[in-house]
């Protein structure tokens, strides 16, 4: 199939308004504005800082450590308790990578495909971000992604969203892999006779294209509800939703941040809660992934990669 067939069945899919829509956005995406701290500033702007944090991380005789950082990547076991959880998911584990940023990955993602060697788990979802480059031809990607698919094994498969970095045209190409990418959607999960939603969001950062409760309809009060979004951007329509756990990225845990981890540029203009880690908003709890990869420079500074595992219990 050429990429215009394969887009033609994704409008079946996701309807022709929200496909238009993505790529109309994506072409004028070069003059948008981005979230750059707690500021909006044209893409430019965020060129010419960058351009200044590469030329004082290498003064500062920093930027080789940043670099051997980036690929010190981490397992992070995080146990998250929930009264409302099926008893048949008691125990049921999901590894929560984001922000792959694949192609900026400097060892081509080996350390990272060693790290997932052996690692078990009922369900693997990615939040976002798999591209680093935000436009133009994504074959690179998709040959790096290629390895880490064949590396996850989980019962119940793998499940993504897409982030502010990824174009739509990308979608069909990952699906081949192996993922089911969610835009707007959800499915359910079965155990016995028991079940947990799962929804997940177009990306409500940068192309706000996010239907929340198209994405939510259907589900029912008692039900245990599980959100991905790349970003926390939704966190206070999720809780009036009634999601349960709310998984995200978008941040990198700041990615250089000072000792401590404390970031420089947070890049999201929400509470600091919502940063990086575990966090709850009312009854909804939630976790921002610090994420695997890096954007723009490829150093981590106090802000080790990250693959978590969450660890359903019930109460
Ligand atoms: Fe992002």
């Amino acid at each position: 199939m050429t990429q215009d067939e394969l887009l033609k069945e994704l409008v079946k899919r996701v309807g022709k308004d929200h496909v238009e829509n993505r790529l109309l956005k994506e072409k004028g995406g070069d003059k948008m504005s981005i979230t750059f701290g707690y500021w909006d500033v044209a893409l430019g702007t965020s060129h010419r800082i960058l351009s200044i944090a590469k030329f004082l991380l290498k003064v500062l005789g920093l930027w080789n450590h940043g670099v051997k950082m980036a690929l010190k990547y981490q397992i992070v076991e995080e146990k998250v308790v929930f009264p409302k959880l099926p008893p048949q998911f008691d125990g049921y584990r999901i590894m929560h990578l984001s922000d792959l940023h694949l192609e900026g990955i400097v060892d081509g993602g080996k350390s990272f495909c060693r790290m997932l060697e052996g690692l078990e788990t009922d369900l693997c979802v990615i939040t976002g971000d798999f591209r680093h480059h935000n436009w133009g031809e994504s074959s690179a990607m998709l040959e790096l992604l290629k390895p880490i698919i064949q590396k996850i094994h989980c019962r119940d498969g793998i499940l993504a969203v897409l982030g502010n970095h990824d174009g739509i045209s990308i979608v069909p190409g990952m699906e081949k892999l192996g993922l089911r990418v969610l835009l707007n959607e959800s499915l359910r999960i079965k155990r016995e006779h028991a079940s947990i939603w799962i929804g997940g969001v177009d990306d409500p950062h940068f192309y706000r294209l996010h239907e929340l409760e198209q994405t939510m309809k259907g589900t029912q009060e008692e039900e245990f509800k599980i959100l991905l979004a790349h970003s926390a951007d939704i966190v206070y329509e999720a809780v009036k939703q009634n999601v349960d756990y709310y998984l995200c990225g978008h941040t990198h845990g700041g990615q250089i941040c000072l000792p401590g981890g404390i970031p420089i540029i947070a890049n999201m203009k929400l509470p600091r809660k919502f940063f990086a880690g575990s966090w709850q908003e009312g009854h909804m709890k939630g976790y921002t992934s610090r994420g695997v990869g890096t954007s723009d420079i490829p150093v981590r500074l106090f802000s080790k990669p990250e693959i978590v595992i969450h660890k359903l219990i019930r109460t």
